[in-house]
Order: C-alpha cells, then sequence, then structure tokens
C-alpha cells in the first residue's frame, strides 16, 4: 500500500468521524429542544403571539436553566427523560373553554405530552367550560401515575354529527398504570339531547355486545363537534361519559358527572380500582344511565360517594371478584345491583363482593342479584350490611328469572347463587320487602338474613308479603315483618359451585 492511498484512507476516516459526530450532535440538540419545551411543562410559547399567558410555569424556570447549563449527555448515555411530574394545560395548547369552541385537539395535543412524562399532570382549570367531543385518552405507551387534574367543566357536543354512527363512550380511558381523576370539576354528557326518544330499548342489559365491539369506536374524522344548536337525530347507539379499559391502579376522585347520555363511569377490565368523594347527579327518570358500572374488574373499592341516576347506582356485572362498596347514598336510582348476568346462555362469574353502611333513598330496589334463565356461572360471597332504605319499591331481591320484557323463554341452566348473606337492613318499603325467587333446578344456597326491620310506607300500591322460591339457608330471627319462606339447611341436588366454571 503506497504512501498515497494510506493518506487518504487517514482522510476518509477523519471524514467519517466527524460526519458521526455531527449527527449525533444534531440529535442531542434536537432533543434537547425537546426536552426544554416539555420541561416548561407547556407549549405555551407558541401561543403566546395569541396573547395567552405563561399560566404560572415561571417558578420551573430558575430548575430549567440549571438544567441547560449541564454539559449535553454523551452518546453513550441514555437521554435524560423529561422531568417526572411536569405539567400540561390544556388552554396552553389552544383550548378556549369558552363552551362553544371545539377543545378537542387542544385535549388530545395535552394528553399526548402528558403521556410520555412518568406523573405528570394534565390540567382541566377552573373557570371554564370546555366542549370536548369524542376522545380516548389512550395509554399503551403511556408513562405511569399520570394525573387529570379536572376542575373545569367538560360537556359533552349535541350535534349529532360528533357521534357519527354511534359510539360507545364519550371520554375513555385506556391500558394505563396508576392514572388518577382528580379535582372539584364536572363531566357533564348534556344527555337529555339522547333520553328523550328512546324511553324502551335497554342497552344496558347488552354489555357483551358493548364490550366486543369497543375497539374500533375512535372517531378518525373530523366531526362537526361545536355547533351548538341540536343538529340531527342522535344515533340509537348512547355513550358511557367516562369510561376506563384494561388499566391497572385507577383512581376517580373529587369530581362529578352529571346527564350522561347512558352510563356515568365504567371500569372493564380493570384491576385496581379506587372512586371516593365521587359523585353522579342525572334524573330519576333518564333511560339507563347507571351511576358506577364495574366489568371485569377486580380489587375495587369505592366508597364515600352519592349516586342519583335512573338506573343502577353502581352495577356490578360478570367478571367481577373482590369488591367493596362502603358508605354510599343512592337514590334516586335502581339500587345497587349484581347483574344482570347470564344474558344468552352466557357464563358470568362474580365473587367476593361487599357492600356496607349504605343508604338509600327512593328507588327501585335496595341490594339486589339479578340473572337471566338460561346462564351459567356463579354468584358467590356477597355481603350487604348496614343498609338504610328510604322508600324503597324492593329493599331485597334476588332474581334468577330477570328479563326486561314481558316474557322470556324458560330454561333449565342458570347462573348459580350462593353463600348471600343480608345484615342489618332497615327502612321503609313501598311494595315488597323481600323477594327471593331462584332458579328450580339451580336453588340460591346459603341466603342468609339478619337482622332485617322493613315497614311499609303506602304509595298508593298494592303491598306485597316477603316472597321466597327454592331460598335455602339461614334466618336470623325475629324480623320484621315475618319472614318464613327461606328453606333451612341445603337444597337436594347438590351443587359445587366451583363446576359452574367459575375458578374459585
Ligand atoms: C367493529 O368491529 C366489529 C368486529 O370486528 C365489526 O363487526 C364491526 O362492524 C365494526 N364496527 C365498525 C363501526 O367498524
Ligand atoms: C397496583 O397497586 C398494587 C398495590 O399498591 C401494587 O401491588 C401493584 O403492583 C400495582 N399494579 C401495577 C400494575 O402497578
Ligand atoms: C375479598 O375482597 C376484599 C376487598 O373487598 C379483600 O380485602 C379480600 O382479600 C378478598 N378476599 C379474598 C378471599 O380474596
Ligand atoms: C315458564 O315457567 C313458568 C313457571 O313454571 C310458567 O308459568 C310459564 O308459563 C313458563 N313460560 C314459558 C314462556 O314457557
Amino acid at each position: 500500500m503506497g504512501d498515497f492511498s494510506f493518506r487518504k484512507l487517514i482522510f476518509a476516516f477523519v471524514i467519517v468521524t466527524l460526519v458521526w459526530a455531527s449527527s449525533i450532535e444534531t440529535c442531542n440538540a434536537r432533543r434537547g429542544g425537546k426536552h426544554w419545551r416539555q420541561s416548561r411543562g407547556t407549549l405555551s410559547s407558541l401561543y403566546k403571539k395569541k396573547g395567552k399567558n405563561d399560566h404560572g410555569h415561571k417558578k420551573q424556570k430558575s430548575k430549567q436553566e440549571q438544567q441547560q447549563q449541564q454539559p449535553l449527555p454523551t452518546p453513550e448515555e441514555p437521554l435524560a427523560p423529561p422531568p417526572k411530574g411536569s405539567k400540561f394545560n390544556v388552554l396552553d395548547y389552544g383550548a378556549k373553554g369558552d363552551g362553544h369552541s371545539d377543545d378537542t385537539k387542544a385535549f388530545q395535543g395535552a394528553w399526548a405530552d402528558a403521556c410520555k412524562v412518568e406523573a405528570s399532570t394534565m390540567i382541566v382549570p377552573s373557570g371554564y367550560e370546555f366542549l370536548v367531543g369524542p376522545i380516548s385518552f389512550s395509554g399503551p405507551y403511556c408513562q405511569r401515575n399520570i394525573l387529570f387534574q379536572l376542575d373545569g367543566t367538560i360537556i359533552a357536543p349535541i350535534n349529532a354529527n360528533a357521534w357519527g354512527k354511534g359510539l360507545l363512550q364519550w371520554l375513555e380511558f385506556t391500558k394505563l398504570v396508576g392514572l388518577t381523576i382528580k379535582g372539584k370539576g364536572t363531566i357533564d354528557g348534556r344527555g337529555s339531547v339522547w333520553w328523550t326518544k328512546s324511553i324502551l330499548d335497554d342497552p344496558i342489559d347488552n354489555e357483551e355486545q358493548l364490550v366486543v365491539s369497543s375497539y374500533n369506536t375512535t372517531l378518525t374524522q373530523n366531526p362537526q363537534v361545536s355547533s351548538s344548536s341540536l343538529v340531527g337525530k342522535m344515533p340509537s347507539i348512547k355513550p358511557t361519559a367516562l369510561r376506563f379499559y384494561g388499566s391497572f391502579n385507577v383512581t376517580v376522585t373529587g369530581i362529578t358527572i352529571q346527564n350522561s347520555p347512558q352510563c356515568h363511569l365504567k371500569f372493564d377490565n380493570c384491576d385496581g380500582v379506587l372512586v371516593y368523594s365521587f359523585s353522579v347527579a342525572s334524573p330519576g327518570d333518564s333511560p339507563n344511565t347507571d351511576g358506577i358500572h364495574l366489568q371485569n374488574s377486580k380489587n375495587v373499592l369505592i366508597h364515600t360517594t352519592d349516586l342519583a341516576c335512573g338506573d343502577d347506582c353502581i352495577s356490578i356485572q360478570t367478571g367481577c371478584t373482590n369488591v367493596f362498596v362502603r358508605d354510599v347514598n343512592c337514590g334516586p336510582g335502581h339500587g345497587i345491583s349484581i347483574g344482570s348476568l347470564g344474558k344468552d346462555g352466557t357464563s358470568a362469574c362474580v365473587s367476593n363482593i361487599t357492600v356496607r353502611n349504605i343508604n338509600m333513598h327512593n328507588t327501585m330496589t335496595g341490594v339486589r342479584i339479578k340473572t337471566w334463565q338460561g346462564g351459567s356461572g356463579s354468584v358467590q360471597g356477597v355481603l350487604f350490611s348496614n343498609i338504610q332504605v328510604s322508600e324503597v319499591e324492593f329493599p331485597i331481591m334476588i332474581d334468577q328469572y330477570y328479563c326486561d320484557h314481558s316474557t322470556c323463554k324458560n330454561h333449565t341452566s342458570a347462573v348459580a347463587v350462593s353463600n348471600i348473606a343480608y345484615e342489618n337492613i332497615r327502612g321503609t318499603y313501598t311494595v315488597k320487602p323481600v323477594h327471593v325467587s331462584c332458579s328450580d333446578n339451580k336453588p340460591c344456597r346459603d341466603v342468609r338474613l339478619t337482622d332485617i326491620e322493613l315497614k311499609p310506607v303506602s304509595k298508593g300500591y298494592h303491598m306485597y308479603e316477603p316472597f321466597c322460591w327454592q331460598a335455602f339457608g339461614e334466618l336470623y330471627a325475629p324480623t320484621i315483618p315475618e319472614i318464613d319462606c327461606i328453606q333451612q339447611g341445603a337444597p337436594s341436588s347438590s351443587l359445587d359451585p366451583d363446576e359452574a366454571g367459575c375458578a374459585a
């Protein structure tokens, strides 16, 4: 190899090195810029021209300057992540909060940035009313422990165009870990435009359908959200106001959800749910407006909550286990229900549910278990304790013949119901104090009634005596009124609940 070609080689090497080094620099500079923006916590600089102010992020500046003085990381080091706990205010992303402008994009933008930062806060400030269309705060690639600080009001579009052919939810949080929604804000579904025409359909009892089709419902178009006048006919599928799907350790506290078109707050496939100091407010005659709906969710605690709605205050559906509900006011509404379960021959499994310290006022049922004929699976390990009822139509109900229309086919199979305790259930009823109607083939087992004191309040209806059918267990007398229809011991047909296909 001659001297000349050796020099050429050296030269080439130097060039390659320089190019490589400069590309690293560019990369760092770009990342650095992004980092700088995120550490400001906002995109406020972008919006300053429009006269937005800095929304109080100046405090972070000195810290941020320190960070900028530090040398850039060497190529081998991982790039510094944006600072934990950054704040992202929807106003800095162009939200108007005037109740008329469409703020959906601003919410999407703020979420996109909050999502990237562990323990970040997305701020929806007080004193504003944000009109937001259907939106999915989708989390499979988001960091943990994001706080959605909701102090303002979020309102739903009442323009039919915004809902396409119909969506199952309005605001959705999916696949998140440690997400918290907190604040003194309100989510208002403005449901009255949905309630008027469809008193007869009952989508709540079509839950199986709702789960299957939940993925292809995100709007990709740019629907017209912001017309404030009612345009067009609302779709027949009514959205849940706020839904969590496939998430771990989620918390909802402080906020109110009102006037949802359908269910207010729903958790599907979640593990670790905490709801407290929370309210639902909707009229008693709003159709299918469950308060809190749980499905395929476990390790759930709901407490210190006021629920007023047109359907079940709390509905516990298939796949739920380890659910604890305490200190809840319910009414108007349909009470706290397990089910309906086993529709269309499906299998349902619900276990370890505790409901205690509940006040029910003016509800249809009090504490209830409802299953369809023809289902399979089981409900086992339920305690209803300390339930104060006032003018409740049916305070205690187990119904294994649930049917939401006038007649349903008779079937022999049923969701097995066992180990159900009612203790300290007191107050007034308006129709029938106890209705326990169990399957001929799978009688209810181990139903225990203790400290029952229910007195009639006549509202002009016909009053009924306690009713039981195929109900086995224990009655700890005396009760008011006298209940003599619970059969002592176990039914002759022996059923191992584990046979029903639910893991113990
Ligand atoms: C959603 O997906 C289901 C199942 O893949 C399909 O049957 C249905 O038509 C889809 N709906 C829409 C609106 O795309
Ligand atoms: C949820 O919280 C529990 C209890 O604090 C914890 O053990 C569990 O690891 C958390 N789950 C996730 C996915 O972080
Ligand atoms: C039942 O659920 C409660 C929460 O309500 C939980 O503390 C308890 O460990 C669960 N029991 C079993 C046996 O899993
Ligand atoms: C179902 O069974 C009940 C009680 O045995 C009976 O009164 C009713 O007519 C049956 N219904 C149908 C649709 O067969």
